[in-house]
């Protein structure tokens, strides 16, 4: 006995030593080494897989972030809600799983609101509840090979959202026979005084109507045969949005497709017209099989808004899933896979083309701003290194070509092993890009490495391209947010030089370059 227990006593003694000193050391964090791949200021679950974001909603200071969460594992599984909470859209805290799968099925994709009036009746003491509505996915049913295995189903909270009661009368919304029939946006819609639910239906968006969030009525459909069809619509979302400088307002839908992005694999199309109450109908640049993207690069997929956002603010905020379909299972990251997109606000402008909706990283991040490096006008032919440290940097760059042969003209991102990402534009014709065809590992699929480009919305000689970089992102918001290009990457080691770059001829560059906190 005595044998065996005095070293199970050392041992326990040092593990609390040992303990005490880790706590006692205040740079014990930033002694640890940071795990390969994850991204310093973008969100990440802590460990194991993640999805799209969910649920978002503003509600009494805090911005709810909710995703699709598989806590046994880094690939895609049993779907759960996962769940953070943030003041200000730039630090998240992470709270336990929010909702778990139950009878009914996999907890898929879905929105939350506040039920201001409590016409659910759900609310307590004067407080409204907060309603989650999302899909439950039946998977015994899909083995079947049955179509009705995906329904709309509801849960409630009363304590901001931190624990959820599952509404004994779902699902919501029946399943009529329609295999792929998912990802309810639940809105109010003051004009006619009512819930609008819309929701992703096979190869288009069907709208419901409800006085009360309990009881559902089919309302529309919308999409069959416009905009892109390469694989099947998800995740829509749809809301009103006015025209910059007018008193003109919009609606707006959002519908992720996978496949079908012009980039290859998941991607977020957009269409622009009216609704009311009942019915969407496209304004005419939007009537036809032409897309119109939210995001030309790889990895910007199943994106919507928050809800609640109080109107004194005003904007309509975004966030998306920083991934792809095609390769998201496999991406080499080793505790946790995916990041969310950073979050942005989504204007209407009136292009020469039309109306065309552009994004922008809330202002927000502006407070992760380090050392500014004011980049001085040049004329520039070549490549020219600059004086910063990567790889967490913020570029505002404005550059402007002349009367000279085709150019093609950016940023370059690299390292010491020759690795790189090129970000930019090329006259030749007119296309942003970001090329990750050198930009590391790219073996876990045939899918990733490559050149992604992106259709300019303006013309003239002057560009503005805000770029925002991470350990393994880049996001690129041109022209004001008109062009945006979102890819990741996995170099080998960090992209800690950056240089501007102009091929073919001259072209005039200046801007501003700021380092980047991350947490
Ligand atoms: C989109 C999606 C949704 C679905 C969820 C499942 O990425 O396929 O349609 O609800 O993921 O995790």
């Amino acid at each position: 006995m005595k044998r065996t227990t005095l070293p199970l006593f050392f041992a326990l003694l040092l593990a609390l030593v040992s303990c005490k000193t880790e706590k006692a050391d205040p740079n014990a964090a930033s002694l640890s080494p940071r795990e390969e791949h994850r991204p310093a200021y973008h969100f990440t679950p802590d460990s194991m897989w993640m999805n799209d974001p969910n649920g978002m909603v503003f509600y009494e200071g805090e911005y709810h972030l909710f995703y699709q969460y598989y806590p046994d594992s880094t690939v895609w599984g049993p779907m759960h809600w996962g769940h953070a909470v943030s003041k200000d859209l730039v630090s998240w805290e992470h709270l336990p799983i929010a909702i778990y799968p139950d009878s009914l099925g996999l907890i898929f994709s879905g929105s939350a609101v506040v039920d201001w009036n409590n016409s659910s009746g759900f609310g307590q003491n004067g407080k409204p509840p907060l309603i989650a509505i999302f899909t439950q996915h039946d998977m015994a049913g899909e083995r079947a090979q049955t179509l009705d295995f995906q329904v709309q189903s509801m849960a409630y909270s009363l304590d901001k959202g931190r624990t959820w009661t599952m509404y004994e009368g779902n699902p919501i919304v029946p399943n009529p026979g329609i295999r792929d029939f998912r990802d309810p946006k639940v809105s109010w819609h003051e004009a006619t005084k009512q819930w609008v639910m819309i929701f992703a239906a096979k190869d288009r968006v069907r709208f419901y109507t409800s006085p009360d969030l309990k009881a559902w009525t089919f309302a529309s459909e919308f999409g069959e045969k416009l905009g892109a069809h390469g694989g099947v619509w998800e995740c829509p979302d749809m809301f009103p949005l006015s025209v910059e400088g007018t008193n003109l307002s919009k609606w707006v839908i959002l519908s992720s497709i996978n496949p079908g992005a012009p980039n290859v694999g998941s991607g977020t199309q957009y269409f622009v017209g009216e609704f009311d109450g009942k019915t969407f109908t496209p304004d005419n640049a939007f009537a036809g099989e032409t897309a119109h993207w939210l995001d030309y690069g790889r990895d910007n997929y199943a994106g919507v808004t928050w809800s609640d956002i109080p109107a004194s603010d005003g904007r309509r905020l975004f966030i998306g899933w920083m991934s792809n379909w095609s390769y998201a299972t496999v991406v080499p990251t080793e505790r946790w896979r995916s990041a969310t997109t950073l979050p942005r606000t989504l204007s209407l402008r009136q292009t020469e083309g039309g109306l065309r909706l552009s994004s922008m990283p809330v202002r927000e991040l502006e407070k992760l701003r380090s050392e500014a490096h004011p980049l001085a006008a040049m004329t520039l032919s070549g490549e020219k290194t600059l004086p910063v440290s990567g790889p967490l940097l913020e570029l505002d760059l404005e550059w402007e070509t002349g009367d000279t042969p085709p150019v093609t003209f950016g940023l370059k991102l690299f390292n010491s092993l020759g690795e790189e990402v090129r970000i930019g534009y090329r006259t030749i014709d007119n296309q942003y890009f970001i090329d990750r065809s050198k930009a590391g590992k790219s073996a876990f699929s045939d899918n990733f490495a490559g050149l992604h480009i992106a259709p300019r919305q303006v013309s003239g000689n002057r560009y503005t391209m805000r770029i925002w970089l991470d350990v393994a992102s880049a996001e690129l918001f041109a022209d004001g947010g008109l062009t945006t290009m979102t890819d990741i990457f996995f170099p080998n080691e960090d992209f800690g030089q950056v240089a501007v770059f102009s091929e073919g001829g001259e072209v005039k560059v200046r801007g501003m370059v700021w380092g980047v906190r991350g947490f």
